[in-house]
């Protein structure tokens, strides 16, 4: 049996003077994290307009950073952490991996200056529940070094073979868990699979019709979705460990269409949002994860149909039960969640 801590011990704080961890994550909207990179001054110029604009916002420490910029990017952050207010919109980082020479500082020297403003630390490559643990730990001490009032949370990339293996164990792995996101480009290098893209689908990828019967019919030919897979892997660990999923990076800024229909599948399969990495993004990911009206209005007849919850009804010919009644309740949910921050849509949901 694999070793776990007590139930007393999983919740209890990692160092003394720790903040106590999160019995259930805090509800926020994050339907886009925002990437951007902390080294550029002209882009850290823009960050407190930018911030009115995204759920979340992201200074990436990691790849896309070259070598020579590492140190500018993490002190970039730290600045533009200070000197921004982010009201209710999520500050995260996306520090280096732990077996890099940066990993440690990017920890220490964020942490001791900006801990109390940093909502989500996002860890690339983990490729097992220790990497968790050892951040853990070590956000712990800082924590308490630096009178961290709430815990910083940890968001796991799943972009390695290795990693989506173990995705059940590195979900289970702290109560420090926020969630994770699929990260394709890494993952599929990691996996040795045939393709250059970040993201999304790829032409050869598909399957052919039958031929017909009388042999002359043209077969079509039905592209598949590359991801579905590991997507449906990473939403069952995350929701069992009532986690968030994320669908990552789409990579080709030219392709709003492709972008809009891999953020959808991925929002349909149970994910909550997707990287936004171009601002043309933003707006692609505030529509794909904010429920659809109609579905939020019919959703909202089934609850007001069903106000205990049970029990079978007809609306509109669709037979409705406690079970549609749960699903309707999630759209509603998330409606109300988009409203609070969201007044355009909040009046068109009616809410
Ligand atoms: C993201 O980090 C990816 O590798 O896709
Ligand atoms: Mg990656």
């Amino acid at each position: 049996m694999a070793q776990t801590r007590t139930p007393a011990k999983h919740f209890a704080p990692l160092a003394i003077g720790a903040p106590e961890p999160f019995r259930a994550l805090p509800v926020k909207l994050e339907r886009m994290i925002h990437f951007v990179p902390p080294h550029n001054d002209k882009i850290r110029a823009k960050i407190k307009d930018l911030a009115g604009q995204v759920d979340v916002v992201l200074g990436n420490l990691e790849d896309a950073v070259p070598l020579d910029q590492k140190e500018n990017a993490r002190k970039g952050f730290i600045q533009m952490a200070r000197d921004t207010d982010f009201g209710a919109t999520g500050l995260w980082t996306r520090i280096n991996c732990l077996n890099s020479p940066w990993m440690l500082d990017d920890v220490i020297d964020i942490v001791s200056s900006v801990g109390n403003k940093l909502d989500v630390i996002m860890l690339p490559k983990v490729e097992g529940p220790w990497d968790i643990h050892y951040l853990d730990q070590l956000l712990a001490q800082l924590e308490a070094k630096h009178a961290v009032a709430k815990p910083i949370l940890i968001h796991a990339i799943l972009e390695t073979a290795e990693g989506v293996n173990n995705v059940e164990a590195i979900a289970a792995a702290s109560p420090r868990m926020h969630g994770m996101s699929l990260g394709p480009a890494d993952l599929a290098a990691s996996r040795g699979m045939k393709t250059t893209r970040v993201g999304g689908g790829h032409p050869d990828y598909g399957v052919l019709a039958d031929a017909g019967k009388d042999g002359a019919t043209p077969r079509n030919f039905y592209q598949q979705d590359l991801w579905h897979y590991t997507v449906g892997k990473m939403v069952d660990a995350c929701l069992a460990y009532g986690l968030k999923p994320f669908y990552g990076p789409f990579g080709d800024f030219s392709d709003a269409a492709a972008c809009e229909a891999q953020f959808r599948n991925a929002y349909l399969q149970g994910c909550l949002g997707a990287w936004s990495l171009h601002p043309s993004q933003i707006d692609i990911a505030k529509r794909v994860f904010s429920p659809d009206v109609a579905e939020v209005k019919f959703a909202l007849r089934i609850l007001d149909a069903m106000p205990d919850g049970t029990g079978a009804v007809m609306i509109d010919g669709k037979m409705q039960d406690d079970a549609t009644w749960k699903q309707a309740k999630v759209i509603v949910d998330l409606a109300r969640l988009v409203a609070s921050r969201d007044p355009e849509r909040a009046s068109e949901f009616g809410l």
